[in-house]
């Protein structure tokens, strides 16, 4: 039965992907055989220290950077390059243009993308602009939005374009911690209500633990796989409780013990 095939399943999968930078002084290795699969409506966090490669792995799901060896493959097709299926969401979301309207910047990959008539690009705006609950700031420009409103924005111009899978690279790590949980609850709110699958990148741990519903704990440079852990059962509720306190330090051993560290990377 294909359909029950968990392969088939995944809405995209990384398969021992390794990811080199060529240099002045010789090729850098920044990732190194790593492998993960995200299912539709997971949202898969990459945790690991500064340099250890996330930002590359997202660039290179996004198709900007090509594997030295490994796949990336998005619904079983092999990423070759950047598509509308797989959208950016940038830091403090500055893909926003600041001289457009909301309307216009969410317009704008539709406009770009495909020959629609005109009549139809304005409809499916206005109907993802609902979706996300924006449909009274159309005509606002974006230095006017909240930090919410902003990120709602952001994510609307990704969705319009029927991509459902977003990516985003430490998105709230310039903003202050209250901003920054509000605009965490947000995005969460937003994944449920819409069901986009999410590749997020942080290095925060409770911030991963709170965002992911499942992590993929990397070590420092070059980027190896630790382990994945389950996380789908924490959520906002779980901020400041023991528990929470308990698996945030466990990650952090995980992460930075590097005795414990190199046993669970024997096993694999
Ligand atoms: N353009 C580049 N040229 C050479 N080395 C790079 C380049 N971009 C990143 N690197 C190196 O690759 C490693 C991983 O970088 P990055 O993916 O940005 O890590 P992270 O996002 O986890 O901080 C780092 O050691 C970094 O110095
Ligand atoms: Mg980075």
């Amino acid at each position: 039965m294909l359909a029950r095939d968990p392969l088939k399943a995944a809405v995209f999968e990384v398969n021992r992907l390794t990811l080199d930078y060529p240099t002045s002084k010789g090729t850098v290795r920044a990732v190194d055989n790593v492998s993960f699969r995200v299912g539709k409506g997971e949202r898969l966090v990459l945790l690991g220290p500064s340099g250890c490669g996330k930002s590359s792995i997202l660039k290179a799901v996004a198709g900007f950077l090509k594997p030295a060896t490994g796949t990336i493959k998005v619904r079983g097709r092999e990423v070759k390059g950047p598509g509308p299926d797989r959208i950016v969401v940038f830091q403090e979301f500055d893909q926003l243009l600041p001289w457009k309207t909301v309307r216009q910047n969410v317009e704008f990959p539709l406009r770009m993308a495909s020959k629609l008539p005109r009549a139809e690009i304005r409809e499916r705006t206005e109907a993802t602009l609902r979706k996300v609950g924006l449909e009274r700031a159309l005509d606002s420009y974006p230095h006017t939005l909240s930090g919410g409103m902003k990120q709602r924005a952001a994510i609307a111009r990704a969705l319009v374009t029927d991509a459902d899978v977003l990516l985003m690279d430490e998105p709230f790590a310039a903003l202050d911690a209250l901003t920054r949980s509000q605009l965490q609850g947000e995005l969460l709110d937003l994944a449920e209500e819409l069901g986009f699958t999410l590749l997020f990148v942080t290095h925060s741990i409770e911030e991963a633990i709170l965002i992911g519903t499942k992590l993929h704990l990397l070590s420092p440079h070059p980027g190896r796989t630790i382990t994945s852990l389950d996380t789908h059962e924490f959520g906002r509720e779980d901020v400041g409780s023991a528990r929470l306190e308990t698996l945030t330090r466990e990650v952090h051993n995980l992460l930075f013990s590097p005795k414990i560290r190199s046993e669970v990377l024997e096993d694999v």
